[in-house]
């Protein structure tokens, strides 16, 4: 499939690049396509270094990656998603947009969930874009600097919330990657408890002295 992933030149971006490299056509986005191009050429020698394979990754600016692309990936900050949505709007059709996108603060030294007025940012992207979009929330919960480390076995819940076929695809593109497993959490408006879950896993990492932690329901 062609993926674009806008954001794609930093923590979680780089992670799914990496993992979808090799398999399907990956289309990072920046604010700054020069920016893209070259975290593309630093993904594909990455993957020619470990999957035997350069991929398929090239770099552009935004609002052309959403364009060219069937699945969409939204993996930038909540501060930057309504400028990205502003941006990315008229070249949207029919795309998958996939939400990676967690609203939260600081609070002295830990993070807190902070719900948009919509109930979740995957709420309120599913308002900003086209109705001919659909929107899916995934990813959440995964930790990026593991997913980045293509060598490293995850073995991880990713709990999607979303509509029908959009579903199914989402969750087959996810089960593509090793060791996770794909959890239905529910419709989208389902989704602000699966992004309230991130800071609390950040806290709970700093509290306790851990590394990036995932989620794993048994
Ligand atoms: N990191 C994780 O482990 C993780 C896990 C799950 C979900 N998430 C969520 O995924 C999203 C991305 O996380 P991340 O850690 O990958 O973020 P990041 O590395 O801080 O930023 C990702 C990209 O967003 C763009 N960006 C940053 N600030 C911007 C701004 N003010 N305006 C427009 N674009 C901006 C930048 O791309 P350009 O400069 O190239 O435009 C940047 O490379 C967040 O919403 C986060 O909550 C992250």
């Amino acid at each position: 499939m062609r993926i674009a992933i806008l954001g794609g030149t930093g923590n979680i971006g780089k992670g799914l690049a990496l993992r979808w490299g090799s398999k399907h056509e990956i289309i990072i986005g920046s604010r700054m396509r020069s920016k893209a191009e070259r975290a593309a050429e630093e993904y594909r020698e990455v993957l020619s270094a470990v999957a035997s394979s350069r991929g398929q990754v090239r770099g552009a600016a935004n609002r052309e990656a959403a364009m060219a692309a069937e699945i969409v990936v939204i993996a930038v900050p909540y501060s930057a998603m309504r400028e990205l949505a502003d941006a990315i709007r008229p070249v949207l059709e029919d795309q998958i947009v996939i939400s990676l996108v967690v609203p939260m603060e600081r609070s002295n030294s830990y993070l807190r969930y902070r719900a948009p007025p919509d109930g979740s940012a995957a709420m309120e992207l599913k308002r900003l874009l086209p109705d001919t979009v659909r929107v899916v929330a995934a990813f959440h919960n995964l930790p990026g600097e593991k997913l980045r480390r293509i060598d490293m076995q995850l073995d991880c819940d990713v709990v999607v919330c979303g509509d029908g076929d959009a579903m199914r695809v989402v969750g087959a593109l996810i089960e593509e990657i090793d060791d996770l497993r794909v959890l239905d959490g529910g419709g989208l408006e389902d989704s602000a408890m699966v992004e309230s879950l991130t800071p609390f896993l950040i806290n709970i990492a700093k509290r306790n002295n851990l590394s990036e932690l995932g989620i794993k329901f048994v």
